[in-house]
């Protein structure tokens, strides 16, 4: 029998071998009896080389193919085995595709969250930059250059919350706190930029106030402050209308009463028209057909001047929205504690 005859022999049973072969051990078996070193067809291929040279290329070629086929044809049955033994697998199991998947719950922004993004877009469409300062403040920020003189009432221990072992190490004689409002920020941004200025910058301010229906010690506050050339109060008044019937609807009207801050003068408080009534009066506006939503003012020229702005060139104004307080009116929530309870039964319907 020639040596290519005898090649031929070998794959056909070693092929023959293959089919009977039922897991992987088999598999391999038949893969060292034919290919490993000592194999039938590798020891063929070892005589070659003592071939004549007539003959050499031939039974080489042939060789070579035949070791490639029965290569891929072991592939082919480990392959074809460990697919048939995953279909026997799901056979047997007794796992139910029918079951419903079970779905995760997805997070959703808090409702605080979303109002400050809401109302922070609203002021960005009218060209406004948004800043943010410390909640952990200096009394001269919180306070002083905020045209609040010491003996203010917000100064009161009662009031604000100071942190008596912390010190500023640039300004070691200053007390520290936590900011009782985000007005400090309209400070920090006019000391750091020059007008013409237009800035919304929310955050969150403390209050020692004990928690109920309507307070809460934390609570989020958003504050606007324009300063350029010929601002004036209808200026003001212009923009929060336009602002109030963005968020609430164009059917609201909004009123400004007469009220004071230390820093804006003149300073107001602005109403919106209740939602329920329209004005007529009923019970969620207290029977008067407006509710409550902001403070603002003209922003007094002592404070501009503290920062060192001109007063003959330039005036301001500025306004401060407490946030819990537009979820309340939105929502109807009875009590803004459940805001920071973390129910997401609560916070998921939001
Ligand atoms: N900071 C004031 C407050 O907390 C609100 C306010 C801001 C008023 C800006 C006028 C101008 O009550």
């Amino acid at each position: 029998m020639s040596l290519v005859e005898q090649l031929d022999k070998n794959f056909n049973e070693a092929i023959k071998a293959l089919k009977k072969a039922s897991s992987d051990e088999q598999i391999e078996a038949v893969r060292i009896q034919y290919l490993g070193r000592k194999g039938i067809i590798t020891t063929v291929l070892k005589q070659v080389k003592d071939l004549p040279p007539s003959k050499k290329p031939v039974v080489g070629q042939r060789a070579n193919q035949i070791r490639n086929q029965l290569e891929e044809q072991i592939k082919q049955t480990t392959s074809n085995l460990s697919s048939q033994k995953l279909e026997q697998k799901l056979k047997e199991s007794t796992f139910d595709f029918t079951l419903p998947g079970r779905i995760p719950a997805i997070g959703n922004k808090h409702l605080i969250s979303q109002i400050i993004e809401e109302i922070t877009q609203i002021f960005i469409g009218l060209g406004y930059q948004v800043a943010e300062g410390p909640e952990v403040e200096l009394d001269y920020y919180n306070f002083t250059a905020l045209n609040t003189p010491p003996d203010h009432p917000a100064r009161s221990l009662q009031d604000t919350f100071y942190l008596k072992d912390v010190k500023d190490t640039a300004r070691p004689d200053e007390e520290v706190l936590l900011r009782t409002h985000t007005s400090p920020i309209q400070v920090r941004v006019m000391e750091e930029q020059k007008p013409p200025l237009y800035i919304i910058a929310p955050g969150k301010a403390y209050r020692r106030d004990v928690a109920d229906p309507s307070h809460s010690p934390m609570f989020h506050q958003i504050e606007g402050l324009a300063v350029d050339e010929n601002l004036s109060f209808g200026d003001l008044k212009g923009t929060l209308e336009l602002f109030v019937k963005q968020l609430f609807g164009e059917d609201r009207a909004i009123r400004l009463r007469p009220h004071f801050f230390p820093f804006t003068e003149p300073s107001a408080e602005v109403d919106v028209s209740c939602a329920l009534c329209g004005g007529a009066g009923c019970r969620l506006c207290g029977g008067n057909g407006w509710l409550e939503i902001l403070g603002c003012g003209m922003v007094d020229p002592n404070v501009l001047e503290g920062v060192g702005i001109d007063i003959e060139k330039y005036t301001g104004f500025a306004f401060g929205v407490g946030v819990e307080r537009i979820a309340v009116l939105r929502h109807g929530l009875d009590d803004i504690r459940r805001l920071f309870d973390n129910d997401v039964r609560f916070l998921e319907q939001f």
